[in-house]
């Protein structure tokens, strides 16, 4: 038992590759023959092209093709049916029309990378400009719709006798009203987008960062028109998703169709500028939310509205800001709904926690309003409101220990030394404040598939198609591998990144692992007994002839009738290579209980009195996300979230200049993300309590293959659930002032 690598700190496995330069990411891969694209951009934010100069870059040195808007060469093309949710509804280069600033409107590929950046700056463009629509204030709303994670964009739940949301709320002692709004936020990944295709004959291999391998091969091969079976996709060491990775955008659609119509491998590498037009961003977004409660502190009615954006190049709006209002905190009244205005901008996708993130902000800086209105310690608060089952279905959890994360967070961070009253505190220049917030976010189960090799090396290599983003998912793999099997995990090698291996499950919405460990636990039992069948059935084994159930697997060793023998040995005497087992799952949860992690979290800031800077000082987090697969792992996916949630309160945000649609920042030094020294040291505690219904059952460990891996549930976005409100809700404690629109800056505090 204390063999099992589940829950330690693991190294990763990709760990001293990533760090010694030798990981190869996307654009890292070289190719014979390779030439070099670069892309241009619209200068206009709505409005067709009606003419694209070539000339002088097709003049300038080493350029083999500039394509321009509309190319037929390219031969790109529309993609309908289950994949029109993943990708842009435009097909690149295709036509004349700009949909927004920042568009692609031709490529130029060159010998070299700069021989094709310096042409491409040679391309002019004329267009016939119509005015943008680029606010969610003025253009008319409708209503959200159906949303790509399938949440509803509106649902009412009202108390018998009650007639309205407005009646509830007007019934209670005590109303809050919070209004926030916030900007365009990007997903800034450390590696650019960067795409190598390679073309034998009619079949592709594309090098690129991917979240969903399956899909975005399948996707570049409707783009490309040709079959699916003739794209394969490679995304091994990807630096950063965030949700920037999800769906397949113009630039790998494009480097393969330049790759294919001059002959030649292209890579194209997207500059800092261009993915924050061209890779998605989050939502700008107003919400409101109405708490109505009594004199006490207990909900009556909640309400969380909200508008954004629908950018006209996204088929489906993301999931709403309210997605997880509805099963938070206890209410007899609940209202939630979504609206959207269309708008000419770039598309808008998945970001770090979309949008349960920035919903939280806004219900979470409601509740803290709600504590101060009513007198209650916020932590007090929320135990009051806590919800036993779900609020919207009355469902149980297969899991909650929210309440322990309240406790044990309060107690670490030292919660009760805490004064209620805002601007208590005050060290020189320095004011100083305290506050808290609640985690939410949803573990689905996803579709995925797992394969387990034993090999007569005695190693055994597990299979899965998901891809690692820097989150630790092949070391998962590895770790949860190695427990099944009952061997160390540097015997095991995760094999992923692929769209040849099995399809995994996708590296989105803090799924991959507890889509993944079930199916590890699955493929190892049949790998084992299938060994046995071998054992008994194969005239070379030692057991021939015995029955399966005499022998007993453990470690990696089969015992039976006084002998034993390794699996690496076994394979080997019978002259076989190996033992190949495959599982596979729709991915169904149990329809009878609501599946969620939590946590809570714990700020100290202080702000300055004469210039209005913020730090953050302490942070404390404690989250309840079953069980833990590897504890270094986790806590640096919290820690990560966490810093996220210090960009989103205190520093990120890209606003669009109304008449023309363009962005405000296109780099890292305008765009601004924490660095060093905005981030204090972050303490994570995380409860480890296996959850014993999302993965199936725990088993008692007594059965041959391992179980202790089972009972996760994802982790990678809960971190940034929260803590936003968090450090708001401590500079409202530092300073008295409530600022609702981030991010938080030093102008909002004098
Ligand atoms: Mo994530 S933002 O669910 O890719």
């Amino acid at each position: 038992m204390s063999r099992s690598p589940v829950g330690r700190e693991t190294e990763r496995v990709d760990g001293r590759l990533k760090v010694t330069g030798a990981a190869e990411y996307s654009g890292d891969y070289r190719a014979a023959g390779l030439a070099h694209a670069h892309l241009v951009t619209s200068t206009i934010a709505r409005g067709t092209v009606t003419a694209i100069d070539t000339a002088a870059a097709l003049a300038s040195p080493g350029v083999l093709r500039v394509y321009a808007a509309p190319d037929p060469r390219l031969d790109l093309h529309p993609i309908t049916g289950p994949l029109a949710g993943f990708v842009e509804n435009y097909v690149p280069l295709h036509d004349a029309e700009v949909r927004f600033h920042g568009q692609a409107i031709a490529m130029v590929v060159a010998e070299s990378p700069e021989q094709a950046r310096d042409a491409a700056a040679r391309v002019t463009a004329t267009y016939d400009v119509r005015s943008p629509r680029t606010s969610i204030a003025d253009e008319p709303r409708v209503p959200a719709g159906p949303t790509i994670s399938g949440a509803p964009s509106s649902l009412t739940v009202l108390a018998p006798g009650v007639g309205s949301i407005d009646a509830a709320l007007a019934a209670g002692d005590v109303v809050v009203e919070t209004e926030c709004h916030q900007h365009m936020q990007h997903h800034v990944g450390m590696e650019p987008h960067a795409v190598l295709a390679v073309w034998e004959g009619d079949r592709v291999t594309v090098h690129a960062g991917a979240q969903i391998p399956a899909a975005y091969a399948l996707g570049t091969a409707q783009r490309l028109g040709v079959r699916p079976q003739n794209v394969r996709l490679i995304t091994k060491y990807v630096g950063g998703g965030f949700g920037a990775r999800v769906i397949l955008w113009s630039d790998t659609p494009l480097a393969a169709a330049a790759a294919r119509e001059i002959g030649r491998p292209v890579r194209l590498v997207l500059t800092r500028e261009q993915m924050f037009t061209l890779t998605g961003h989050r939502p700008q977004l107003t919400q409101t939310v109405r708490l109505g409660a009594s004199r006490d502190g207990v909900l009556n009615a909640v309400s969380h509205r909200s508008v954004s954006e629908r950018p006209t190049t996204v088929a489906f709006p993301m999931t709403p800001a309210h997605a997880t209002t509805d099963a938070l905190y206890r209410t007899p009244n609940l209202h939630v709904d979504a609206e959207l205005a269309v708008l000419d901008i770039p598309g808008s996708r998945a970001m770090r926690g979309p949008n349960e993130a920035p919903g939280s902000f806004a219900l979470e800086t409601a509740m803290d309003e709600l504590a101060v209105a009513t007198g209650v310690d916020p932590v007090e608060l929320r135990l009051r409101n806590y919800a036993a089952t779900s609020p919207s279905t009355g469902l149980p959890w297969s899991s909650k220990h929210l309440e322990e994360c309240y406790r044990v967070g309060a107690r670490r961070f030292g919660w009760s030394a805490r004064s209620a009253t805002p601007r208590s505190r005050a060290e020189g220049q320095w004011l100083y404040g305290t506050g808290m917030a609640t985690a939410i976010y949803p573990a689905h189960r996803r579709a995925a598939s797992v394969r387990v090799r034993l090999l007569d090396d005695g190693t055994a290599v597990v299979s899965t198609g998901i891809s690692d983003l820097g989150t630790g998912g092949a070391t998962m793999v590895a770790i949860s591998g190695a427990d099944a099997l009952g061997i160390p995990p540097a015997r095991v090698t995760s094999e992923i990144g692929d769209s040849l291996l099995p399809q995994g499950a996708p590296a989105v919405g803090s799924s991959a692992t507890h889509a993944t460990v079930p199916l590890v636990v699955n493929a190892a039992r049949d790998a084992i007994g299938e060994l046995k069948r071998l054992a008994v059935t194969d005239d070379r084994s030692p057991w021939h002839g015995a029955s399966a159930g005499d022998l007993r697997y453990e470690r990696g060793i089969l015992h039976g009738h006084g002998r034993s023998m390794s699996f690496g040995s076994l394979l080997t005497a019978i002259g076989s290579p190996d033992v190949t087992t495959l599982a596979e799952s729709p991915g169904e949860a149990d329809p009878g209980y609501v599946h969620h992690s939590f946590g809570a979290h714990f700020c100290e800031v202080r702000v300055n009195r004469f210039t209005g800077e913020t730090h953050v000082t302490r942070f404390t987090t404690v989250a309840d996300v079953g069980r833990v697969i590897n504890a270094r792992a986790a806590r640096s996916q919290l820690v990560g979230g966490v810093i996220f949630g210090i960009g989103h309160a205190l520093l990120e945000e890209n606003p669009l200049e109304p008449g023309t649609g363009r962005l405000a920042s296109s780099t890292l030094a305008d765009y601004l993300v924490p660095v060093n020294a905005d981030v204090p040291d972050i303490d994570v505690h995380l409860l480890g309590r296996p959850d014993p219904v999302l993965t199936g059952p725990l088993g008692d460990g007594g059965e041959d293959v391992g179980t202790r891996s089972l009972g996760a549930r994802g982790l990678g976005e809960i971190g940034t659930v929260g803590s936003a409100a968090a450090i708001g809700n401590a500079v409202h404690h530092a300073t008295g002032i409530r600022v609702r629109d981030v991010p938080i800056t030093p102008d909002k505090l004098i």
